[in-house]
């Protein structure tokens, strides 16, 4: 029997929230060019949720109607003891899906464990296929090990392995087409992300370099038909298939398309900071909750219920020159 309740979170515009992306840590072991600034200053652990609490918060909103949980980070993997986490998350009654959206870099070690404790999809950024390029973008990465987690994932029989690629002009928009080569010689999916303005990462340039879902589906269509396909997943991309081929190719465009209006999701940082859009700052301090009243599921479910009223109904990237959020992406948790 699930607990859930026959009233679901819903916001002023109508939109039903049955997704939530819950980032377990900020601290990662690469440093991205389109994520972080060289030098980062982390939250101190003893503001971070405890795993207890993040798995008391995970059971708030799956009994509020929310149906699927993607961990995400920073990376996700370098929080200690994650796995206890995961499977208290995998035990949940209602939880249709448990998500993973992870670096790789230590998915080798740890992706057949994470299967039996319930995860069921696993997206892996991936923006180069080339060691150095990629060494330059994540600025500590290391490809090989990536490459070896993408292959203990599909190992370990997750379905539907995604690679997530930001494709940025000048340093990796030659690689579309080895990226997307990558993925249909292995079967898995893929998608090309426009890069969003999060954070100040030093990369100034970072409008200039913008390349829009639309160019890169024009290059690929240069050597193989895309095909506009109906596949759905809960999230923002928009999919195409090719000939012969089994992978899904997404297209996750927050610049060029905006999909704010079909919004099923919310996030909450490692703080427990409940952020109800990626590209605006409204938000509810969830942990403060937590702590004034300990265990109380009532009080944890009233607070998220009420946020729905704060949910802004659209982000408004690149609208301005400066980014409109300041918070960088390691910090909402992608
Ligand atoms: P699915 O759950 O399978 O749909 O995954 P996903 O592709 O949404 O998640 P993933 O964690 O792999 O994120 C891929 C990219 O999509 C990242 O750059 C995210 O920041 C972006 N993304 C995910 N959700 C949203 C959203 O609500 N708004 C915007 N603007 N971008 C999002
Ligand atoms: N714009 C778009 N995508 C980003 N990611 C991280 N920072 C940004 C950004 N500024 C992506 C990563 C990862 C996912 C969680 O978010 O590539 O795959
Ligand atoms: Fe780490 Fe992901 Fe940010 Fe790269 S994009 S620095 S892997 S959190």
């Amino acid at each position: 029997m699930s607990n859930r309740e026959s009233t679901a979170l819903t916001d002023r515009f109508g939109r039903v929230i049955n997704y939530l992306r819950l980032s377990v840590t900020d601290r990662c072991d690469f440093r991205c060019i389109y994520c972080m600034a060289e030098e980062m200053t982390f939250v101190p652990r003893q503001q971070l949720l405890t795993l207890e609490e993040m798995a008391f918060l995970g059971r708030a909103f799956v009994e509020l109607g929310v149906s699927r949980i993607r961990l995400t980070g920073g990376e996700p993997l370098v929080r200690r003891n994650l796995m206890s986490l995961v499977r208290d998350l995998g035990n949940l009654d209602g939880l249709d899906e448990l998500l993973l959206t992870t670096n790789g870099s230590r998915l080798d070690e740890v992706a057949d464990e994470l299967v039996a404790a319930g995860v069921n999809r696993i997206n892996i950024s991936l923006d180069s296929v080339q060691p150095r390029r990629f060494a330059e973008i994540t600025r500590t990465g290391e490809l090989h090990r990536v490459l070896k987690g993408i292959a203990a994932a599909q190992r370990a029989g997750i379905e539907r392995v995604k690679i997530n690629s930001v494709i940025m002009r000048g340093h990796n928009d030659d690689e579309i087409m080895p990226l997307l080569e990558f993925a249909l010689e292995r079967g898995l999916d893929i998608s090309f992300i426009e890069e969003m303005p999060l954070g100040e990462t030093g990369r100034d340039e970072r409008k200039g370099e913008l390349v829009s879902s639309e160019e890169v589906r024009q290059r690929i269509g240069e050597y193989y038909p895309l095909t506009s396909s109906n596949d759905s997943s809960p999230g923002p991309s928009r999919y195409y298939r090719i000939a012969g081929s089994d992978s899904r190719i997404g297209f996750i465009s927050p610049n060029s398309h905006n999909f704010c209006e079909s919004c099923n999701r919310v996030r909450v940082t490692c703080e427990g900071r409940l952020l109800l859009c990626l590209g605006n700052e409204h938000s509810v301090d969830l942990r403060e909750v937590i702590r004034t009243s300990p265990g109380d599921m009532g009080v944890l479910k009233a607070a998220i219920t009420r946020a729905m009223d704060i949910k802004p109904e659209r982000h408004h990237f690149y609208e301005t020159d400066q980014p409109q959020v300041v918070r960088f992406m390691n910090a909402t948790g992608g």
